[in-house]
């Protein structure tokens, strides 16, 4: 079975996901929908993609799709998204998932009345050095966790990146880079955090540009992470434990983590060609094939709990979207 996926935006993600497509093998990318004519026919061309749409309605309505991904801003997420739904498309949307909870709370909401699938595409959870990772701490590998460190930062330049810095699009680090330590954390420390702490700056574009968040898990475990789109910061993260500790370098797209016990070292490799795209589009497409409509890894609870604590974020650092009117 091949599973028919769109796309919906044709700017810079959706190229990067679409030759992914290379590695795959029950699924193709068979429509690209684009605002623009000549951007949707030049993406198809480019990609070998068999329809294009210069608008994305008509390819919410093609009987020919199953699943739709969303590679629009996350300002647009939530219309998006609601557009492929109300279609009958099972949708991968990009992260984060929406600008807040709430907006989250009526997607899922939608999917289940619909009876469809819907997933944030919050790809690092699938790669498998997280998921041994996972494996490890939750089999005791370091004893009991106490710490989580993960930053996250590029220097975006404003002129080229207006989106990031765009309050319109929903720009801001928090939203764009933050989700990363955060999802990280949610992802393999225990529960909910009971307390919240942010501190950012905001820039002249009035998005926040530098932001650091304190997390405090309920098995007493904290989770200090930071992310910026004003430095190039060392992306990594570490876990320490009672018994040890796990470093992954480049953790968003970790190809590699090491287990640290006293003066033992161990590697765990990902020998992939594909950038790891590949291991959520899979999951998805098994998932469809499943008739789930919900992913195991990548549930609806841990995708709004991401969202609840850069909402709490939001609000210490006293930082709302003009189009959030409440
Ligand atoms: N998973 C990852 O590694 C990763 C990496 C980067 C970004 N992302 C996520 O992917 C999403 C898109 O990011 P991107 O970097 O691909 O952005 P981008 O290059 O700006 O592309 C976004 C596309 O959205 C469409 N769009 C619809 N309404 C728009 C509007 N009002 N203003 C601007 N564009 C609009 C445009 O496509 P058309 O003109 O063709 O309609 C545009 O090309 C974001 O949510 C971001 O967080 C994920």
């Amino acid at each position: 079975m091949t599973i028919n996926w769109g796309i919906i935006g044709a700017g810079f993600i959706a190229q990067v996901f679409t030759e992914e497509f290379d590695y795959i093998e029950q699924g193709k990318i068979t429509a690209i929908a684009s605002r623009s004519r000549d951007k949707a026919e030049k993406f198809a061309l480019k990609n070998n993609i068999e329809k294009s749409y210069s608008n994305y309605e008509e390819l919410a309505k093609d009987d020919e799709i199953d699943v739709i991904y969303i590679a629009t801003p996350h300002s647009h997420h939530l219309e998006n998204t609601s557009l492929c739904l109300n279609n009958n498309k099972h949708v991968l949307c990009e992260k984060p998932i929406a600008v807040n909870e709430k907006q989250a709370q009526k997607m899922f909401k939608l999917a289940e009345e619909k009876n469809l699938f819907l997933m944030e595409a919050m790809w690092t959870y699938f790669l498998p050095p997280i998921l041994k990772v996972k494996k490890l701490i939750n089999g005791g590998k370091i004893g009991e966790i106490r710490l989580l460190t993960a930053r996250v930062g590029i220097n975006a330049v404003k002129k080229e990146n207006k989106r990031l810095f765009d309050p319109k699009l929903a720009g801001g680090t928090l939203l764009d880079t933050g989700i990363y330590p955060v999802a990280l954390s949610n992802y393999l420390l225990e529960g909910e955090p009971k307390d919240v702490n942010a501190s950012s700056y905001i820039g002249d574009t009035g998005v926040d540009e530098h932001s650091a968040l304190l997390l405090k898990y309920p098995k007493e475990q904290i989770a200090q992470l930071t992310c910026s789109i004003q430095a190039d910061i060392l992306t990594e993260a570490t876990i320490y434990g009672t018994e040890g500790q796990i470093y992954i370098p480049d953790f968003l797209r970790a190809q590699r983590a090491v287990l640290v016990k006293g003066d033992n070292k161990e590697n765990i490799e990902d020998e992939r060609e594909s950038k790891g795209y590949t291991y959520q589009i899979k999951a998805v497409n098994q998932d469809i094939m499943n008739n789930n409509i919900e992913n195991n890894i990548a549930t609806k609870q841990i995708t709004l709990n991401n969202m609840k604590i850069l909402d709490r974020a939001r609000e210490i650092i006293g930082f709302k979207y003009p189009f959030e009117t409440q």
